[in-house]
Order: structure tokens, then sequence, then C-alpha cells
């Protein structure tokens, strides 16, 4: 049997003690599937999550890690139609961390031609994300002004760029002096230094016009600063917990400023929504890749023998995603 090289745990605890590199049997198509051989895969927060086993959803184990990636098409299952040799399509979304993986054929989501391969590997979980988190909360006018935490996150990028898109002002926090340049240079208005006690004078960052949004994937003080920092009747989405530290607040700014607090998790927009409006998300998220008004930076390519090299990166400071390319 053909062997391929995937990266597996077998229980769940901090990604540097429970992946493995293992050789695992290269997958033959059933009918009506196809087998996919991926060309790019990406590193993301909720990987660390699912192999905590901490996440929202938990795989049975031994599991094969990574959630986001792109493959081609490579062989195809009896009774296949519609479906080329060579299509470039999403790898499969909770397995992506081997070379080889078989998908039914209507579950694929094909990656337009105008979009890198490189750029496609990290279309699928952040920038949909952010596509949401700007459109399902608040209505947004150009004009109008937002703030986000870990502005230089995946997310935070694709925010930025969006938002700029639609004449949407950000202020972003982030954790480091050197990220400012370059965060104003991708299409930021404001960039502050968490506990720099910004949220005290945000008027003067924002020409006096209020904060409609607040887009929070950290937690603890950070959240915080955003809740004292956002107007009368503004919105506070929470999508992310990079600290690991809750969100708290003090009633003062629910009861007096009648501040509103949300929730989003793309998967769930997923199943709830159903294929059609995923699809159009996606859609718009291409449709941005292709034209160049959005592109996310690569901090590192790693292949899977040096996963622990991809890993270490990954968790020292940076801009831009770590990718595997097998
Ligand atoms: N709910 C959803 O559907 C959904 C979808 C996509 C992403 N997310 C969440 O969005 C967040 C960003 O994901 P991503 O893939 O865009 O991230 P990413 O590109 O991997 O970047 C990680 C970000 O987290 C920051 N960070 C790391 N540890 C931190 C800490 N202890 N305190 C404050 N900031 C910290 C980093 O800042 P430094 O550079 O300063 O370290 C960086 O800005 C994650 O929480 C992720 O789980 C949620």
């Amino acid at each position: 049997m053909e062997k391929q090289q995937g990266l597996r745990y077998h229980e769940f605890g901090k990604a540097e003690s429970v992946l493995r590199l293992e050789s695992l049997p290269v997958p033959e198509p059933e009918a009506g599937a196809v087998r996919l051989r991926l060309l790019a895969a990406t590193i993301n927060p909720s990987d660390y999550g699912r192999m905590d086993g901490r996440y929202g959803s938990l795989p049975e184990l031994p599991a094969v890690a990574g959630r986001e990636g792109v493959g081609v098409v490579e062989s195809l299952g009896a009774g296949v139609e519609g479906v080329k040799c060579g299509q470039r399509v999403r790898f499969c979304d909770n397995e992506a961390w081997q070379e080889y993986a078989c998908l039914p054929s209507d579950r694929l989501m094909p990656v337009p031609d105008e979009v890198s391969t490189e750029q496609a590997a990290m279309a699928f979980i952040n920038p949909p994300t952010a596509y949401c988190l700007l459109r399902q909360f608040v209505g947004l006018e150009p004009g109008d002004w937002i703030v986000q935490n870990a502005g230089n996150s995946a997310v935070g990028l694709a925010v930025i760029q969006m938002a700029k898109a639609l004449g949407i002002h950000t202020l972003n926090q982030v954790r480091r002096e050197e990220l400012v340049e370059p965060l104003i240079a991708l299409g930021a208005d404001q960039v502050v230094l968490e506990d720099s006690g910004w949220e005290r004078s945000v008027g003067d960052l924002t020409d006096g016009k209020p904060l409609r949004l607040a887009l929070n994937s950290v937690g603890g003080a950070s959240a915080m600063a955003q809740l004292k920092a956002l107007g009368d009747g503004g919105t506070q989405v929470t999508f992310g917990g990079m600290t690991g530290e809750a969100v708290r607040f003090p009633t003062r700014y629910l009861i007096f400023s009648d501040v509103r607090l949300a929730g989003f998790w793309w998967d769930q927009y997923c199943r709830k929504s159903g294929r059609a409006a995923v699809e159009k998300v996606m859609h718009a998220v291409f449709g941005m890749l292709a034209e160049g008004s959005l592109h996310l930076p690569i901090a590192g390519r790693y292949s899977f023998s040096d996963y622990k090299g991809a890993l270490a990166h990954d968790q020292r400071p940076r801009l831009g995603k770590i990718l595997f390319i097998p």
C-alpha cells in the first residue's frame, strides 16, 4: 500500500507534545468521492484548540490535525461527474495536515484560477470570518469607525483591507510598536499599543466619531479597553480568546452606554446558514483575492518533516501565516 506523510495526534494536549509525523496509507476514493493531493495548508489558532481538546468541536482520536488548506483533484472514484483532475479545491476541512485525502465530490469547494495557491490556502477561515464580522452585526456606513484587537492577525489584516474598501475606518490594537507602519501601509487608520491607555482619549483618534463596532479575539484587559471606548449603543463581538482570559464587563457599560455583546463562530455560521450562503461569502472573498484588494502575508513555509520548526515559528511574534508545503 502506498504511504504518505501526515501530522497526527493520539491524545489531547499541547501541540508540541502530542503531534507526531506519521506514515499513513494513501486513501483510495470510494464511489462518488475524489482523491485530493495537498498543495498548501495553514496553521491557525483553532488547530491548537482542537489538539488541546478545548475547541467548540473535537475529533475522534487519533486525528490528523489542520483545518485549512488547498489541494488538487488527483483521481476520481466511480460515478463522479462534473469534476476534473487538476482542479484546485479546498482540501478537507478537518484533516488538512496530510498529503492526500478523499472527499465526497458534492462537498468540493473550487478555487478560482485567478487566486494563487498560497492565498487560497489561507482563504477559507479567516477572510470569511472578517467578512461576516463587518456585515452581520452593525449596519456600518462609509465614514464609521470600528476597533479591533490582534490587528496584525490574519482576521485583523483582512478586516483592515475589507473595511478600507468599504470606506470604514479602523482603529487597531497591537502588542508591538513595529506593527504600526505595516498596518498603516495596508490601510489601517489608527494603530495603538495595548496597555497604552488609548481608550481614555479615543475621541482624539477618531476625530470625535463614536466607535460603532468592537471586534475582540483576545479577551481580558484588551476587551475591557474596547468596552470603555465603544460609543453609546455600540456592539462588541467576541470571536476568539487569545489570552485565555475572560471578557469582563462592568455593568455600567451595559446600562448607561447600552453596549451590546455578541459572539461569532464561522463553523457555526457554515452549519446554520447552509452551502449557498457560504458559497456567497467565499465568492466575495475570492473576488477580493483575485483583484488584489485582499492579500494575506506569509511569515514562513515548512515541510511536514519540519513541523516542530513550523510550530515554534508560529508561536513567535510574526506578521503573516505559517504554511505547510508538502
Ligand atoms: N470565531 C471564529 O469563527 C474565528 C475564525 C477565525 C479566527 N478566529 C480567532 O481569531 C483570532 C485570530 O486568528 P488568526 O488566525 O487571524 O491569528 P494569527 O494570524 O495566527 O495571529 C495570532 C494573533 O493573536 C495575537 N496573540 C497571540 N497571543 C496573544 C495573547 N496572549 N494576547 C494577545 N494577543 C495575542 C497575536 O499577536 P502578536 O503578534 O502580538 O503575538 C496575533 O495578532 C484567534 O483567536 C482565532 O481563534 C475565530
